[in-house]
């Protein structure tokens, strides 16, 4: 195993108008990190990504998490203890925690802050499988994500029609899967491009698929909903979300995730003029944050395994192969590089670990 650690360290504040990705950030290398008593020292083998974590290096300085110049940048990993000092933990256990952007991190599980809670939440995986992707997408914050969205607060039943945007990445791809194992009658999906439309259809994850930067919204949306939308799942906001509420059906509901096209922008744009279809329709609009469900988490991951086994569900990730990568991953997220979940290998799955099944 390598003593090298490499590290991305944050440099530059990304700007609204311009796309995170190397130019914010220096990879340096260092020495493999020591433990002393209480800590582990944890192999980061997968990053996630997150449109969030553009607020993390974003001037404005407003999120919960923010890095700060020449700190290593942080996300959610999932790693193997390699040494432990500590009780709880030992060699070869797989955990998921905050960690950050670099080959090994050193965690310390007991350290509270001022209001004693912990600095470091770390979930120990019980049984591990290959590949471990799947504890950042269709098991991970991704799938809950589509999950609560299409389940929780959508409410999708048999015969509804369903609208997803960003259905080609992590969370819609799951999204469009989660609406079919409900029994909507026709899900159809919004994504950048002919390949991922095509993509879209070729995994059968949706009936039809509009390609937004070739076709008018305006006009396709409307051509796949002549009887108007029951459930619309949103990832991206703006001009998509207003022409949904236009074709909103009466009773229908619309999930609200994200909304990476307006969230970053300054100053920040107009909201949607057709929102008094919410009062028409008698329709209803919600978002959540996917946090607020961790207590719901072994019943979003039985119900997940469950239909996955029963050949419901597919593997949908977008692996980018390396630390030396993860800038770029990030980037993907926003300039659309990425055709379902968007994840970073930085190292190898245990081979010890069983295949999924
Ligand atoms: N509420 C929560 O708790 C929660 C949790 C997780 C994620 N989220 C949100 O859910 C959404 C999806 O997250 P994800 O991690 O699965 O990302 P993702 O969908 O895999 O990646 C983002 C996608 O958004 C599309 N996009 C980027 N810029 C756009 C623009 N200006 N207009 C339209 N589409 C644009 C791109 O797809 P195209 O190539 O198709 O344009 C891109 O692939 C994000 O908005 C994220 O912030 C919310």
């Amino acid at each position: 195993m390598s003593t090298v650690n490499r590290q991305w360290l944050f440099r530059d504040f990304v700007e609204p108008d311009e796309l995170p990705g190397p130019n914010n950030f220096e990879m340096v290398e260092g020495e493999r990190p020591e433990i002393t008593a209480g800590q582990i020292l944890v192999r980061v083998i997968l990053l996630g990504t997150s449109p969030a974590q553009r607020m993390y290096i974003s001037a404005e300085r407003e999120f919960h998490i923010v890095v700060e110049k020449g700190e290593v940048m942080q996300g959610r990993a999932i790693g193997e203890v390699i040494e432990s000092q500590h009780a709880d933990y030992e060699v070869g256990d797989v955990i998921q925690a905050g960690m950050s952007w670099q080959d090994y991190v050193v965690l310390s599980p007991d350290e509270t802050d001022e209001h004693g809670k912990h600095v470091v939440e770390i979930e120990k995986f019980e049984n591990p499988t290959r590949p471990l992707t799947t504890t950042l997408g269709l098991f991970g914050q991704l799938g809950c994500s589509a999950w609560v969205s299409m389940i929780e607060i959508a409410q999708v039943k048999a015969g509804d029609s369903v609208l997803i945007s960003a259905a080609a990445g992590g969370v819609g791809s799951i999204a469009c899967q989660l609406a079919r194992v409900q029994g909507a009658k026709r899900v159809v999906g919004i994504a950048g491009g002919p390949d991922k439309t095509q993509w879209l259809l070729d995994k059968g994850l949706c009936d039809a698929a509009i390609d937004y930067k070739n076709e008018n919204l305006a006009e396709a949306i409307p051509r796949e909903f002549p009887d108007d939308i029951d459930v619309f799942l949103d990832n991206v906001g703006g001009e998509t979300l207003d022409l949904a509420l236009k074709h909103i059906a009466v009773g229908g509901r619309l999930a609200i995730c994200g909304s990476i096209s307006t969230e970053y922008q300054r100053p920040r744009p107009p909201g949607p003029t057709h929102y008094y279809n919410l009062i028409y329709r008698r329709a209803r609009m919600e978002g959540f944050f996917v946090f607020d469900y961790l207590e719901r988490w072994p019943e979003f991951i039985a119900q997940m395994q469950t239909w996955y086994q029963e050949g419901k569900l597919q593997l949908t990730d977008h692996v980018f192969d390396g630390l030396e990568h993860a800038p770029e991953a990030l980037g993907s997220l926003f300039s659309g590089g990425n055709t379902g979940g968007c994840v970073i290998r930085v190292s190898p799955d245990p081979v010890s670990l069983p295949a999924l099944d």
